[in-house]
């Protein structure tokens, strides 16, 4: 059975069982800033396990593309490990449970793939007696084959949020697998048991205390792995060998002109790039970068440990992108986003290989020199944190630092390097525990919102509203009034102001009631459903129960609504004039301004700049009409809506629409028509990392405020110029060419002043036992006129020793020249002007004949050019 048949059975399976099937979310987890990537199925739908969000449908299946990160070193060099592999479930959310979630599980294996059942065992929770007799009386497994396990097998949690008891099915891979040991059994380290599936009981909620509370519904959570189940039931021994990855093995093998199977070097070389190439092709397709922090720093490690691992195959030209082309043409069936975004995976890849290619060198460089310093100090070991920081910064492995080294005769301390990689794995696991689930201030609003119900938002229709006040917070915990002068968060039952999201910064409002006055210049939305404002008490008592009346700040709203809308006019004029590779990559609007980061790889031209803003002009004069509405995901996207990287995960969406123009999914407030926008104006373009790119732009009242402010910077230049505005352009060119000629006239005059002064000068040459020795003050405005004085010199005395200085500010110039004939005799320009300059204080020197230096001190100038003569003399061989 090949990969893509078993995907499309587990699929069917389900949907056939009443599960909508979803496709995969983005490897970049959604509204979730604290998750690295999507590792695991349930990941999308944490909120829905929590009850942060209500699901549309209580059954879903998915084949979730994954990426884990911590065992990137073992890629390669084991049967099973992976970074990126496709994990199929199947889930409740508060419907089935055990009852349904272990027959169906049983007769997927069994029936479906046709595993043999006497082949087949179970892992079950220590106390978990329930899921023992659905195994063993309903579904029939024998008592013998079901084995209890303790928390650290068959408990899944990561850190706050759902968790609950699992239940695994292993495959015996017989007897020739096992390691022969009394003890071999399910969950012994070897070959032999096979875990291809694990079905999780959500039932409780773990709080950063540790405290497990039941969660008011329960669910399941399934995952199994595409990979290994494929391996099993196409008999080979490793994920690695499976049609998911022999093509792209036998692709890279092809480039390389090797073989797999042979040489366990070239395997293993071979198994990292294609494992480390799925990664990274789909990491950037769904819009990550290559970078140095969080995630773009995982996604570089990744692409250049495949890059290494090319050196090894004698790739030494870039050839990543071309292995990437492979992977996109045998997943691009099951995973559309990957053909679409083609072009920009592979540039960007090949933009990072090139990159890379530099850096080696520059590690190379750095490897060079640590292994000299050692040798230096008698030693014959490169110390482990240096070969950690070659392998952290510039992804040096420390295979080839060793082998590096023992070309030089030099050992690498190994047990330091694993140290420091020790101490950087526990960080980064740290770092990934603390940001896992929902923080403690989102599980409280949480708990808030199941109490009180959801707040109405009613801010897209008007921008006033009466509320009730539910609840009062300050510092996160409740209070049941704020006085005057007072900082609080309160929550209403129903609101017209917009919480933050999306780019779009939040409203501002003003809420009343008879002899209260408040003043909100915060909104936001903690968890789904829940609208928290925050401000200030200017006058009266803010109470719960209170009914106010909120008035939104209609001009700040309208300014951000133009910049808004402009923004969705602008992505939509970046992608017809740059490109369809070209994705949002964030975006930030408020009422002054818009900001908008989108992937591209070159500077946008001042030509493209134009016709981007003449585009997003030419729609507002159109004035399309801005519809929005509420629809199923599919739709929106069969009306080619652009879907941003972080859509939300449900099934409704809402469609923001401008005639024919632009559709987006969107949840922001939008002008009625785009005429309002008023005029557009991009004022910056630049460049925010690798392969990004950041516009801004003003619309409305800033476009008229920003106009105005180059008006007048055009008026004072007028005035400057004593020209009109008309005039200017005129006026600067004319200055320009005025300003040359002067330039020119003053060269020519400081030309024959030189001369004139080289005149005065050749009166003071002195006798230095039989040569010419002449040490003098100029006035030379800079080095180059001290130096071609030096020359003009020269030139006139033929044979002699020269030493101009001038002064400029508080410092001197100093040039020497010994001319050729006298340098037998000792005399030496460099050593000269060397000493001379530092009784002033400064430094310099050069070659025998020609030497130049400065001086600090100019009051010391004269008793510095008299002692000239003195070192000169000096310098005269007998
Ligand atoms: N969430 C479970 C896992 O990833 C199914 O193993």
């Amino acid at each position: 059975m090949t990969g893509k048949e078993i995907r499309e059975k587990f699929l069917k399976f389900f949907e056939a069982r009443g599960h909508r099937i979803l496709p995969s979310a983005s490897l970049i987890p959604t509204n979730d800033p604290s998750l690295l990537w999507t590792a695991a199925g349930m990941v999308p739908f944490k909120p829905y396990f929590t009850g942060a969000a209500k699901p549309e449908v209580r059954r879903v299946t998915t084949c979730q593309k994954c990426l884990r990160t911590p065992d990137i070193e073992s890629v390669g060099r084991t049967a099973r490990h992976h970074t990126f592999f496709e994990m199929l479930g199947n889930f409740s959310f508060g419907d089935y449970f055990k009852e349904k979630a272990i027959p169906w599980a049983w007769e997927f294996t069994t029936r479906v793939l046709g595993l043999p059942e006497e082949k087949l065992w179970i892992s079950i929770y220590l106390d978990d007696d329930e899921a023992f007799d659905i195994w063993h009386r309903e579904v029939g497994v024998p008592a013998e084959r079901i084995v209890r396990m303790g928390k650290d097998t068959n408990f899944w949690e990561i850190g706050v949020g759902p968790c609950g008891p699992c239940s695994e099915i292993y495959v015996d891979l017989g007897e020739e697998r096992g390691c022969g040991s009394a003890g071999c059994g399910v969950g012994c380290d070897c070959d032999r048991y096979l875990e291809i599936w694990n079905l999780v009981f959500i039932q409780f909620f773990r709080d950063e205390a540790g405290n497990y509370t039941p969660l008011a519904s329960k669910g399941i959570d399934t995952g199994m792995g595409l990979e290994r189940v494929a391996s099993v039931l196409q008999g080979v021994p490793s994920n690695f060998d499976t049609d998911l990855f022999r093509e792209i093995m036998d692709f890279t093998a092809g480039l390389a002109g090797v073989k797999y199977g042979g040489d366990s070097k070239t395997d293993m070389a071979l198994k990292v790039i294609a494992d480390h190439c799925r990664a990274v092709t789909f990491a950037i397709s769904d819009g990550a970068l290559p970078s140095n922090e969080g995630r773009g720093y995982v996604l570089r490690r990744l692409l250049r440990r495949a890059v290494r691992f090319g050196r090894v195959l004698g790739l030494h030209e870039p050839f990543l992108y071309q292995v990437a082309g492979a992977v996109i043409k045998q997943m691009g069936g099951a995973y559309p986003e990957l053909p679409a975004n083609q072009g920009h995976v592979l540039k960007i890849i090949r933009s990072e290989e090139e990159r890379f290619g530099e850096t080696l060198a520059q590690g190379t460089e750095i490897l060079n020199r640590l292994v000299q310093e050692a040798r230096a100090a008698g030693s014959t070991v490169i110390r482990g944190e240096d070969a950690f920081r070659l392998y952290d910064t510039y992804g040096f492995p420390l295979e080839l630092t060793r082998e590096m080294a023992a070309e030089e005769g030099l050992t690498v301390d190994e047990e330091a390097f694993a140290r420091a990689m020790e101490e950087q794995r526990e960080r980064a696991r740290r770092a990934r525990q603390e940001t896992e689930y929902l923080s403690e201030r989102d599980a409280f609003y949480q708990v808030l919102r199941d109490k009180l119900g959801e707040t109405r938002f009613v801010g897209y229709d008007t921008l006033e509203a009466r509320g009730k006040v539910l609840a009062l917070l300050k510092e996160g915990r409740p209070v049941d009034k704020a006085v005057a002068g007072e900082e609080v968060e309160f929550i209403l039952d129903v609101t017209p102001c917009y919480a933050e999201s999306g780019g779009q910064v939040s409203d501002h409002a003003r809420v009343s009631a008879p002899e209260l006055e408040v003043q909100v210049l915060e909104v936001s939305r903690p968890v789904e459903g829940i609208i928290v404002h925050r401000g200030k008490v200017q006058n009266g008592v803010l109470k719960e129960n209170d009914s106010v009346l909120v008035v939104v700040d209609g001009k700040r709203r309208r300014d951000t609504a133009r910049n808004h809308s402009a923004t969705h006019l602008l992505h939509k004029a970046l992608k017809e004039v740059l490109g369809p590779h070209v994705n949002q990559a964030g975006s930030l609007v408020e009422p002054g301004r818009l900001r908008f980061d989108f992937t591209h790889y070159a500077p946008v031209s001042p030509e493209e700049l134009h016709r981007i803003e003449e585009m997003v002009n030419q729609a507002v004069l159109e004035n399309l009409p801005v519809q929005t509405f509420i629809t199923s995901l599919e739709e929106a996207q069969a009306m080619g809506a652009v879907a941003l990287f972080g859509e939300k995960y449900g099934e409704q969406v809402r469609v923001v629409k401008m005639g024919d123009f632009s559709v987006e999914l969107c949840g922001g407030t939008h002008v009625r028509s785009t005429a309002e926008i008023g005029l557009f104006k991009l004022i910056s373009e630049g460049s925010v990392g690798a392969g990004l790119r950041r516009v801004e732009a003003v619309t409305g009242a800033g476009a008229l405020r920003y106009v105005r402010a180059r008006e007048e910077q055009l008026a004072q230049i007028a005035s400057l110029v004593k020209a009109t505005p008309a005039e200017v352009v005129h006026r600067v060119e004319s200055l320009v060419k005025e300003v040359k000629e002067l330039e020119r006239e003053s060269e020519g005059l400081r030309a024959r002043l030189a001369r004139y002064e080289v005149q005065t000068l050749l009166e003071q040459v002195k006798d230095l036992d039989g040569a010419k020795f002449l040490a003098a003050k100029t006035s030379a405005p800079d080095m180059d006129s001290l130096r071609a004085m030096v020359d003009l010199l020269r030139e006139r005395l033929g044979s002699g020793v020269i030493l101009l200085a001038s002064p400029v500010g508080e410092r001197v110039n100093l040039v020497a020249a010994v001319t050729k004939d006298l340098l037998p005799r000792g005399l030496h320009a460099g050593k000269l002007v060397k000493e001379v300059a530092s009784m002033l204080g400064g430094g310099g020197g050069g070659r025998p004949d020609m030497a130049q230096a400065g001086g600090k001190d100019a009051s010391r100038l004269q008793e510095a050019l008299q002692k000239a003569y003195t070192v000169a003399a000096g310098q005269l061989k007998n």
